[in-house]
């Protein structure tokens, strides 16, 4: 299922929207990563960028078939052999990669959807315990140029309640600033679940 307000604008006036390099440094995104999952490849916007950084493979999908083909073209003209653009419904289907596989998970312009907790849950299920899920959105201001409907645009708190609730906690500062109109937040996945460790810890002690 298309998440909602998932449609895009011209790819032009979409890319006009960010400073791209300049959210990728905020974020932290690097050569120390490896591999990487993104829900939702647009026009590759990110997905190239992030390629050109990393030291391993971006597995990235889109429910949209030209969405999927826009990504592959720009991957094989910029001659990066590490883009795996494919069609996926992942609200649907998952990732369909190996639970605790990535270094990292991108959900970049996605949280407005359906089902945001379920979204959270299948990025860290994916990516490696310590490794990062990587949260961008548009600022909660009605005056921003593009973005989802204010009654569904979600604010960061709301994000860190959800990151929380999954079991990813949050890296500070929280949230960063991407001007000209998003904020990120960079989540860790715990290396164990801190409460089963509790947990098996209070069972051992008695
Ligand atoms: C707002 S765009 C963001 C694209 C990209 N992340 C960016 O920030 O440039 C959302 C993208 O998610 C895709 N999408 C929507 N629902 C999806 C689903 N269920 N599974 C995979 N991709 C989906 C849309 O086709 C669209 O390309």
């Amino acid at each position: 299922m298309k998440l909602r307000e998932s449609g895009m604008p011209e790819e032009t006036y979409w890319e006009s929207l960010f400073q791209i390099e300049l959210i990728l440094d905020r974020l932290g995104i690097d050569g120390g990563l490896r591999d990487v999952a993104e829900l939702g490849c647009g026009y590759g916007t990110f997905t190239l960028p992030v390629a050109r950084r990393l030291c391993g493979t971006i597995e990235t999908f889109d429910i949209d078939p030209a969405m999927v083909e826009r990504t592959r073209g720009r991957a094989e003209e910029g001659g990066l052999e590490n883009v795996r653009a494919q069609v996926r419904d992942v609200l649907q289907e998952g990732f369909g990669l190996p639970l605790g596989s990535q270094d990292a998970c991108l959900l970049f312009n996605i949280l407005h959807g359906e089902e945001p907790l379920r979204l959270l849950q299948e990025a860290r299920r994916v990516v490696r315990p310590g490794g990062r899920v990587f949260v961008i959105h548009w600022r909660y201001d009605p005056g921003t140029p593009r973005g989802p409907s204010m009654d569904i645009r979600p604010r960061p708190e709301q994000c860190l309640a959800w990151g929380k609730s999954v079991g990813l906690r949050p890296l500070p500062p929280a949230p960063l600033d991407l001007p000209p109109y998003h904020f990120g937040l960079v989540f860790r996945k715990l290396a164990i679940d801190a409460r089963a460790s509790q947990e098996s810890q209070r069972s051992r002690l008695e």
